[in-house]
């Protein structure tokens, strides 16, 4: 069975390349549904699953310039083409399952596809995981820019949408709705002026990580990361994990592999290429782990935890939520 390699173009099982770039993960049902951005045709936003993290096979384009539209809130703008009629940018989407309202809600960061001025967030929801998304238009948290973001669940079901503010300065985590569809309040305001952005957060033993890359564009730079009791309390300050260029990666997201007393963390990162971005790729790793909680990063050139079946096939439960331990 062929491994993938860390860095090379990944083909999904029809053969095409996969994009599924500033991408995350869900587990639902014994499948990793992988998904990401695509900036090809009409395609805004595409979907992967497998089931050992190894043969990815293409679900659907869940999000694109023709998308069904619908409000969930009194003003969003619902437009999934600009002014000039081309495409806008959908980038680093997200997507969590709201287990009140079993609805799939994705968030990403909005921008006109001329230039990065809007600074908004989106979200769109769907019935299934790998359905055509609902999208539910673009907005500005509380009137704040907003611009490369996450989402993280609590295992009680608390969401938080993070986002780089006031022109990438500081990162703004805000505690979502119960229905996912709309913010709650600004909890936190993190490193301001640090001009942290592509935040990735998970927990582990009771310590949550937010990993960030510095602001360079596509550029790779040094990671940091920093720690905390809880989303809305003190954060440490940054420490560096990885080489000066995180190993040529951008963090994208964290996903808690195992089960709860064996559980991994696994380090989705792109390898952008800004000449020709889609031949933009990929780097999976390990994360590793001090006995203080300290966050290492080693690089090595094959996928870690290939192989990991979904539960159903070994009987283990290892949970379904996206971002939690
Ligand atoms: C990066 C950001 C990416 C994308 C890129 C465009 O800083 O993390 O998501 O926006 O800039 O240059």
């Amino acid at each position: 069975m062929k491994t993938l390699k860390n860095g090379e173009l990944w083909y999904d099982t029809q053969g095409n390349v996969i994009h599924a770039h500033g991408g995350c993960m869900l587990k639902k049902d014994g499948y990793y549904y992988w998904y990401g951005e695509n900036r090809n045709d009409d395609n805004y936003i595409s979907c992967y699953r497998s089931a050992d993290l190894r043969e990815w096979e293409f679900r659907r384009h869940i999000l694109t310039t023709h998308s069904p539209v619908s409000k969930s809130r009194v003003k969003a703008s619902l437009t999934l083409v600009n002014e000039k009629g081309g495409k806008v940018n959908l980038e680093r989407p997200k997507v969590l399952y709201n287990a009140a309202t079993k609805k799939y809600v994705l968030w990403v960061h909005y921008e006109n596809g001329e230039n990065y001025r809007e600074a908004a967030c989106a979200v769109a929801t769907c019935d299934v995981p790998d359905g055509d998304f609902v999208y539910h238009g673009h907005f500005n948290p509380f009137g704040y820019m907003s611009r490369d973001c996450t989402l993280f669940q609590e295992e009680d079901g608390t969401a938080y949408f993070i986002s780089a503010a006031r022109d990438n300065a500081d990162l703004h985590i805000y505690r979502l709705q119960e229905d996912y569809l709309n913010i709650d309040s600004l909890v936190n305001r993190l490193w301001q002026g640090e001009y942290r952005e592509a935040p990735a957060v998970f927990q582990r033993n009771g310590t949550y990580y937010m990993l960030t890359s510095f602001c360079t564009g596509w550029k790779p730079n040094q990671g940091k990361y920093g720690t905390a009791e809880s989303m809305d309390g003190k954060w440490s300050i940054l420490k560096e994990f990885g080489d000066e260029t995180t190993f040529h990666t951008q963090p994208a997201f964290v996903m808690p592999i195992g089960s709860p007393d064996n559980r991994e963390f696994l380090y989705i990162s792109d390898r952008w290429d800004e000449e020709d971005y889609n031949h933009s790729s990929y780097v999976f790793l390990k994360l590793t782990f001090d006995a203080e909680g300290g966050l290492h990063l080693e690089y090595d050139e094959n996928v870690p935890l290939e192989g990991r079946k979904g539960w159903k096939e070994k009987g283990i439960d290892d949970g379904e939520a996206s971002g939690n331990s």
